[in-house]
Parts: C-alpha cells; sequence; structure tokens
C-alpha cells in the first residue's frame, strides 16, 4: 500500500452515465477535501480516480488501508456521507488521545493524497429495517452513520418520520449542528434533540443538558415505542441506551447499534505469539485430525488443527493477508477458495454472490476438510 499526492481534481470526467457504481471490494481513492467540523472532529471527502458513484447502504462503514510508519494498518470507519450525493463518500474522524490511526489520519492526510479503501460492508444500514418512524440516536463522533441515514432520508424525501436526538459533551463538540438544524427547519418529519453533557461558562445553551434518560426520551420521543431505533456511540452510551430501552419493554428486535472508533488491527506480535502457541497445539495433535490448507499463489501450505481459521494458517506461514475487523464484519480479509469446504461465520461482510462465486473470509472461515485459497 502507498499513499501518494496526485494532481487536483478534475470533474470533467463526471457523468452519471458512463460512471461505475461501487462495489465491495478494494478501490483506490483520492482526498478530495478536508473539513474542520469541530475543534477535534474532521470530515475526510474522497473521489475514486476514474470517476466512480458510491452506494451504499447508509450507515455502512469502508475500511482504509493505511502505512503508518512502515506498517500496513486497516482501520474501519463508518461512512458519514449519504449515497444520495455518490460522487464521493466520506468519513468524519475525532483525534483520539493516544489513537494512532485517527491522529495519523488528522495530522497526514491532505487533499490530492490516494488510499486504498475497502468496502462498503455492514449490517447497520437503516434499508435493511425500513421503517416509516425512526428514531436516530448517537453520541459524540458515533453521530456519523445516523448523519449518513438523516441526509438520505432528507435528500430522498423519504416519507420517514425521524427523531435524532445527539449526545455531545458540550455545546462546541457538536458535529454537524449547522447542518443538523438546518434539516429540522427545512421538514417537518425531522425532529432534532441536542443533549450537551455541560457547557463552560460563558457558553449559553438552552437544549438538553445532563445524559439521555428515560425522562428527557419521553419528552423527545413520545413515541419511541413505536420506532425503529438506530444507536451508535461510545459503548457505555449504547449500553446505557440499551437498557433504558429494555427496561421500558422496548421491543429489541426493532433496536440496531453499531460501534466505532479505533479497532485494533492485529499486530505482528501478537500474530507470532498465536502461530507459536499454534505449533504447540499442533504437536500434542494426532496427525490424522490435522487439516491442510494450501495457499496456491504464494505456494505454501501448513496443517493446522481442527477450529482454526484460514487466516491463522496463513500467518503461521507468515503469509499478510489483509484483515481489520478479524470479526467478518469488514471485508477486508476476503480471498477466494478454490477447492475444500469451510465453516464460514460473518457477520455481513460477504454477500451471498460472493459466497456464491467461492470467496470466503479468512478470519471467520474454519476448514472442514483439506482446502486451497487463491493466495
Ligand atoms: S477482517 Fe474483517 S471480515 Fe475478516
Amino acid at each position: 500500500m502507498t499513499t501518494a499526492t496526485v494532481n487536483p481534481v478534475n470533474n470533467d470526467g463526471l457523468n452519471p452515465v458512463t460512471t461505475q457504481t461501487w462495489t465491495n471490494g478494494r478501490h483506490m481513492v483520492r482526498c478530495v477535501k478536508v473539513i474542520q467540523e469541530t475543534w477535534d472532529v474532521r470530515t475526510f471527502c474522497f473521489m475514486a480516480e476514474q470517476p466512480v458513484m458510491f452506494f451504499f447502504k447508509p450507515g455502512q462503514f469502508v475500511t482504509l488501508e493505511l502505512e503508518i510508519e512502515g506498517v500496513q494498518v486497516m482501520r474501519s470507519y463508518t461512512i458519514s456521507s449519504s449515497p444520495s450525493v455518490p460522487y464521493s463518500f466520506s468519513v468524519t474522524i475525532k483525534r483520539v488521545p493516544g489513537g494512532q490511526v485517527s491522529n495519523w489520519m488528522h495530522d497526514n492526510i491532505e487533499e490530492g493524497m490516494m488510499i486504498p479503501v475497502h468496502g462498503p460492508v455492514g449490517v447497520f444500514n437503516c434499508m435493511d429495517f425500513p421503517s416509516d418512524k425512526v428514531l436516530l440516536l448517537s453520541g459524540g463522533v458515533g453521530i456519523t452513520p445516523v448523519m449518513s441515514m438523516a441526509r438520505w432520508f432528507f435528500d430522498t424525501n423519504a416519507e420517514v418520520d425521524m427523531v435524532f436526538a445527539h449526545s455531545a459533551r458540550t455545546p462546541k463538540d457538536i458535529i454537524f449542528r449547522g447542518e443538523l438544524e438546518h434539516m429540522c427547519s427545512r421538514i417537518s418529519n425531522f425532529e432534532l434533540a441536542l443533549i450537551c453533557e455541560k457547557y463552560d461558562i460563558g457558553e449559553s445553551w438552552s437544549g438538553y443538558r445532563g445524559y439521555l434518560n428515560h425522562t428527557m426520551l419521553e419528552m423527545i420521543a413520545p413515541d419511541f415505542m413505536d420506532r425503529e431505533v438506530f444507536c451508535c456511540g461510545p459503548t457505555p452510551y449504547m449500553r446505557a441506551v440499551k437498557r433504558l430501552l429494555e427496561e421500558a419493554g422496548f421491543d429489541m428486535t426493532r433496536y440496531h447499534e453499531e460501534s466505532f472508533g479505533e479497532t485494533p488491527a492485529e499486530d505482528v506480535e501478537n500474530a507470532v505469539e498465536s502461530a507459536e502457541q499454534a505449533q504447540e497445539d499442533l504437536e500434542a495433535l494426532d496427525n490424522s485430525d490435522l487439516i491442510t490448507v494450501e495457499f496456491t499463489q504464494t505456494g505454501k501450505a501448513t496443517k493446522i488443527a481442527p477450529g482454526e481459521t484460514v487466516h491463522a494458517a496463513a500467518a503461521k506461514l507468515g503469509l499478510h493477508i489483509p484483515k481489520a475487523c478479524g470479526m467478518g464484519i469488514c471485508g477486508t480479509c476476503k480471498l477466494p477458495k478454490t477447492s475444500g469446504d469451510v465453516e464460514m461465520t460473518h457477520n455481513g461482510g460477504i454477500t451471498d454472490e460472493d459466497v456464491a462465486e467461492g470467496f470466503i473470509l479468512t478470519c471467520c472461515s474454519v476448514p472442514q476438510s483439506d482446502v486451497t485459497i487463491d493466495f
């Protein structure tokens, strides 16, 4: 992977008829704009070198493939833009104390840089759970996927009754405030509630204060029990929201959540350690129990114990298959399987079409017989 700087954007190539559409996979994209949203949050907008219409389901995410200090790092971010504006897509990232990737993005990504991106994927989206009444709940920079949903509903004049309740630390931390207020002022089916944990001396604030609780939710959306709920924010925030809804007797099949932030990628040391451990485990096993995993392009093969993944087999051989979530969500580790059977326990990171064509997600595929992988 390389990051490179190229010439500024030339929009002459944009043509809705000839432009390709985005499909899940690896694409080179160019940063075309960096927008300072709040004092510590920036939006990075990307376009493809050859114009591509970035269609995706609002709420889905992409995985950026970066090179930080010579090490390849994969990191997933939910898309904050809407597919109703399809010529580019955006991710919105907050600086995090000690956050390696987020801070690197803030310090290094500028207009003109090219980076590879994988996606879009994700089961958290408003298209797979259609509803005419939604409650969008977000905390901090977890606003990004629900903002994508709100923008989509707004831009497409969807007949969806929206209540958007966003929690921030202080008024100056509210991301997309101007745009949210603009949407709220334009259409009658959009209610906005902004909740601040506190405000600084001299700062004026007329919105809700404190943390979202049952009483506040009753005021914000008295009919919340009838709504499809999409929630994203820090883990304690989502835990509190979930508890609140459960205690209210909410039908939790209508509750959808997404975590966000820095997902640690597998680091090399861990990979080596687990490979060594796997080797010790192997030596204790009967040879007939072992399964052979062969990587045909590189001509390497190894034996693994039942229950180990294809990705673990590659790591054992020193083969680097890109990986981000490690949970079958992001699709980064997708490869073609040319023979054998695997049991794949994924979380939406692969389509039925890809599976029918023989692709697997190596991070969550456990061989059930000897297998060959095209890598
Ligand atoms: S690493 Fe994300 S699906 Fe395998």
